[in-house]
Order: structure tokens, then C-alpha cells, then sequence
């Protein structure tokens, strides 16, 4: 059939349409079947297993160093990925995960970010060997994959965050200040777009981690296990009396049975507040409901100001720890 239209001269346009017709299809054909998840998404170029491959990288090199920290870069993977979002501006549509400004001056001097260079240079490593993949994007996945090794809940996520200039960096003060209330903790993430509840969930990741004298000043872990994902900070908020820590450093609370344990000023108001104290009550009581509560909400904060492409599905990938 094809040997006839090639010698058919009197219909050259006929030949032209076949040739287009035989090349999409193909690369239809290919991308199909590379995932079929891209078949109503032709713009999105790579699939969910290339994805994974990043995700298996970050997830291994998690516990490389053991001389880092409690064991694991998890909790500082956490907190680059909240504060690359974190500066979103839901009026004026700015700041926010798309763009990756950190990278540049003046954001990476801001003082909420200090530290966060370390999780950055982690992260170079993984793109040296994934060029393909945005920045942007990159932190973001570095972040969920730190949540779910971690054993936290698993985070969907999906592809389509750009890399941007010095020229987008968001201002100076958009992330909370910890030494402040509830009222400075509704005016900070009410402008990204949350509400009580999500301000309460998105603080049990402060079961990660610990804070740094030669950071933002303040010292000590909030939780016994720091690098495992739990509602064990709603239960050291209720379950402990907490002091003003007497030292040198900026006021932070000191747990009167714990001891070791600390917790920020900006903590302790969710359990001054009535309304969020509310919240804090039920995630200490129900960690499935905290774990589906903040899911929703750390969704929402990294996927703020991002233009996804139409059709663009989201992907849940497999831990690690679930696959050996
Ligand atoms: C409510 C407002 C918040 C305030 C005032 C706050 C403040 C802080 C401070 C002062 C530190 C210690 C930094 C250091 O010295 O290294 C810290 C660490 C951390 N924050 Fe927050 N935070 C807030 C919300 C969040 C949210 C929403 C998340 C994630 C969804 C988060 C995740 C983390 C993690 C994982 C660490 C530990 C980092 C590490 O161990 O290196 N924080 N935060």
C-alpha cells in the first residue's frame, strides 16, 4: 500500500500526511510506553520511573555520613523544602517552591535560611547525576523523599517546577520569626493561604531535627526520635511542663521532665492558643489523622505559585524501606 502512495505522484500532499501521521504515532507509541500515565499528557517528557530513579538516589544517600547530626540528612532536606516554599505570597501570586531562588543572593543571606547550604550541597550531588532535573523541582522531591524515609506519610508530588533568577528572589521576612505568637504565626501562613489546622499539622514535622546554636541561635531537639516522623511533638507540647530555659541564648523553654528536650517560643503557641490548641489535642491523640492532615497541607505549600502543565498527574513514589 505504502510502495503505491510513494509512486503516486499526483498526490505528493497525501505522502506528506502519512510520513507526519507514521512519526507522532511513534513517538506516541513511545511515550505510552515508557508510562502510560503520560498518554493525556504529551508535554510531560519524562515518567514516573525516572522520577523514582532520583527519589532511590536522595533516599539512599540519606544516611551516608553517620557522623552527621542524629545519623541522617532527612530533617534539613525537610526544612530547605519548606523554606523554598514557604515565602509564597498568595496576593501578589509570588515567592513560593517555583524558581529555587535560594541558590542566589539575597535570599540565601536571609537569616531564616541560614544553614540550609548544607542541604543545598547534598542535593548537587544527586543533579550532577540527574542534569535533567529543575532545581526547583529537585529540593521539593528531596524533601518528600526525606518525609517518607523518615517513615512519615507518603506525599504526592508531581513535576513542573522551573529553575529562576536572582531577579525573583522573594523579600526578606516572609518565613516565621520563632521567637513570636500565634497572631505573627496566622499572619505568615494566612498570606500563603492556610488556615489554623494546616498551621498546626505542618508544625508536627518539628518531630524532625533539631535547632543549631551556630544557626538561628536556639538549641536542642523537640522529640526523643529526630529522625523518625511521628505526633510525638503534640505529645511533648501537652505532656510536659515547659520553662524558660535560663542561659545566654534567645528564650526558648526547656522541658521540666524531658530536660533535653526543647521547644521555640512560635511551639509553645499553639498550645497558648485556643484554637490551635484544639488541633494540637487531636493530632496527639489520632497520628493517622495527623498524618492525612499533613499530607494535605505540605502538598498545598509545595505546590503554591507553581504553573503545572494541564494534565499533569501526580505521583506517589515507593519508599525505600518498602522496597528491600
Ligand atoms: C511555625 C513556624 C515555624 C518556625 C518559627 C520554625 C522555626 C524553626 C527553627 C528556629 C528551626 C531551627 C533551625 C536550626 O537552628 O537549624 C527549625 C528547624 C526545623 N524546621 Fe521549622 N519552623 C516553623 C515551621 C516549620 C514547618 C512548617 C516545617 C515543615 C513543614 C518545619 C520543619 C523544620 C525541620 C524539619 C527542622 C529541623 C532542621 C534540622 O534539623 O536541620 N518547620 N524550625
Amino acid at each position: 500500500m505504502l510502495e503505491v502512495l510513494f509512486k503516486w505522484p499526483e498526490y505528493p500532499k497525501i505522502q506528506l500526511y502519512l510520513a507526519i501521521a507514521t512519526v507522532a504515532s511513534t513517538f506516541a507509541y513511545y511515550l505510552y510506553s515508557r508510562n502510560p500515565s503520560l498518554a493525556s499528557s504529551p508535554k510531560q517528557k519524562r515518567g514516573l520511573k525516572d522520577y523514582q530513579d532520583v527519589y532511590n538516589e536522595i533516599a539512599r544517600r540519606l544516611e551516608k555520613d553517620p557522623d552527621y547530626e542524629d545519623g541522617s540528612y532527612g530533617p534539613i532536606l525537610v526544612r530547605l523544602a519548606w523554606h523554598a516554599s514557604g515565602t509564597y505570597d498568595a496576593r501578589t501570586d509570588t515567592g513560593g517552591s517555583n524558581g529555587a531562588t535560594m541558590r542566589f543572593h539575597p535570599e540565601c543571606s536571609h537569616g531564616a535560611n541560614s544553614g540550609l547550604k548544607t542541604a543545598q550541597d547534598f542535593l548537587e550531588a544527586v543533579k550532577v547525576k540527574f542534569p535533567w532535573i529543575t532545581y526547583a523541582d529537585l529540593w521539593i522531591l528531596g524533601g518528600i523523599a526525606a518525609i517518607q524515609e523518615m517513615k512519615g506519610p507518603i506525599i504526592p508530588w508531581r513535576p513542573g517546577r522551573a529553575d529562576k533568577d536572582a531577579s525573583h528572589c522573594p523579600p526578606d521576612g516572609r518565613l516565621p520569626d520563632a521567637s513570636r505568637g500565634s497572631d505573627h504565626l496566622r499572619d505568615v501562613f494566612n498570606r500563603m493561604g492556610f488556615n489554623d489546622q494546616e498551621i498546626v499539622a505542618l508544625c508536627g514535622a518539628h518531630s524532625l531535627g533539631r535547632c543549631h546554636t551556630d544557626r538561628l541561635g536556639f538549641e536542642g531537639a523537640w522529640t526523643y526520635s529526630p529522625t523518625t516522623f511521628t505526633n510525638q511533638y503534640y505529645d511533648m507540647l501537652l505532656g510536659d511542663q515547659w520553662v524558660q530555659r535560663k542561659w545566654d541564648g534567645p528564650r526558648q523553654f526547656q522541658g521540666s521532665m524531658s530536660q533535653t528536650l526543647m521547644m521555640l517560643p512560635s511551639d509553645l503557641a499553639l498550645i497558648e492558643d485556643k484554637a490551635m490548641r484544639t488541633w494540637v489535642e487531636k493530632y496527639a491523640e489520632d497520628t493517622e489523622l495527623f498524618f492525612s492532615h499533613f499530607r494535605e497541607a505540605v502538598t498545598k505549600l509545595f505546590e503554591f505559585g507553581v504553573p503545572f502543565a494541564e494534565g499533569i498527574d501526580r505521583w506517589s513514589f515507593q519508599p525505600l524501606w518498602q522496597s528491600s
